[in-house]
């Protein structure tokens, strides 16, 4: 596959940031066939050793859940569907209040948005892990936010690619 083609598919992988995909191509880590594990593999070792700056944009590049891009329809398409996956796209007033007062909050203390892979958890999980997430150091907190953007990473590859 044509690294052109391998970045329009692969890209979005990790949100907003095709720079992993580019960057795992040029480095010669990409070989047919592609399947969710090789794929995964190496786009996560490019991941891991792209600079700390260059590892929150990736984070800021996450729009936050039940946030302002979701309610305007302004999400990825891969977004909206994890969001809707977890009826983030059909809470109450009151859910949506703790969503806007916890994400304010998160992003205040940590600098990027609260990045939980939400497949098969349902809005009481999230909103627990929230919960106690916002509690950590924040440390912790950059590595656990990494740790769930290779997760989603991996969900995202089971849509596109063979097992
Ligand atoms: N978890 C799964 N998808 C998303 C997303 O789009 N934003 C955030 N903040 N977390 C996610």
């Amino acid at each position: 596959m044509e690294q052109d083609v391998f970045v329009e598919r692969f890209g979005g992988v990790f949100e907003h940031s095709p720079f992993i995909a580019a960057r795992a191509y040029e480095a010669g880590l990409i070989d047919e066939p592609l399947t969710v594990e090789s794929v995964h593999d190496a786009l996560s070792a490019i991941f891991r050793t792209a600079s700390p700056d260059e590892k929150l944009g990736v984070l800021r590049a996450h729009p936050d859940l039940a946030g302002k891009l979701a309610i305007a329809g302004e999400l990825t398409e891969d977004s909206r569907n994890e969001q809707a996956g977890a009826g983030l796209d059909r809470l109450s007033a009151d859910e949506h209040g703790r969503f806007t007062a916890l994400n304010s909050a998160y992003t205040e203390k940590f600098g990027f948005p609260f990045i939980i892979a939400v497949r098969g958890l349902t809005k009481d999980d999230i909103l627990s892990a929230f919960e106690s997430r916002i509690g950590n150091a924040a440390e912790t907190e950059f590595a656990t936010a990494c740790r769930e953007v290779e997760k989603i990473a991996r969900l995202r590859l089971t849509s596109l690619l063979p097992g």
